[in-house]
């Protein structure tokens, strides 16, 4: 009996801290991660998170960072990346 209420309360924290890392840690591979991860190798993701562009505007953004300052990106993470800033970090209402 010991060991089953033991096992329980082990499943239980397991669960609780996969849960709680899971609202922390984005889905892997996710637009939202992706994000995360590249955009944050050189500033804090506040550089972007602060700001407010049109697509165009987040186009040319994350273009500049891939092919001026050297952020390491396909061009396809590059349009997962503008997809998710636009939905975020889009124009208001829009
Ligand atoms: C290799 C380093 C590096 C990476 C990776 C990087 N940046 Fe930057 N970022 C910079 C530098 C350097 C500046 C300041 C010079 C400039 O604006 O180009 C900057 C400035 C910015 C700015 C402020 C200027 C503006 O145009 O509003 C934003 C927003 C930004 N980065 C977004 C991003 C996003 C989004 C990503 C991920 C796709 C990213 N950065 C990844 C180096 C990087």
């Amino acid at each position: 009996m010991r060991g089953k209420r033991y096992g329980a309360m082990l499943f239980a924290s397991v669960f609780l801290a996969g849960g709680l890392a899971f609202a922390v840690e984005p889905a892997p591979g996710s637009a939202k991660a992706l994000f995360e991860a590249k955009c944050s190798i050189c500033h804090p993701l506040s550089r972007p998170l602060g700001k407010t562009k049109d697509r165009k505007g987040w186009t040319a953004t994350v273009t500049r960072m891939q092919k001026v300052n050297g952020c390491p990106i396909t061009d396809e993470e590059a349009q997962r990346i503008i997809g998710y800033l636009v939905a975020e970090r889009g124009p208001k209402g829009n």
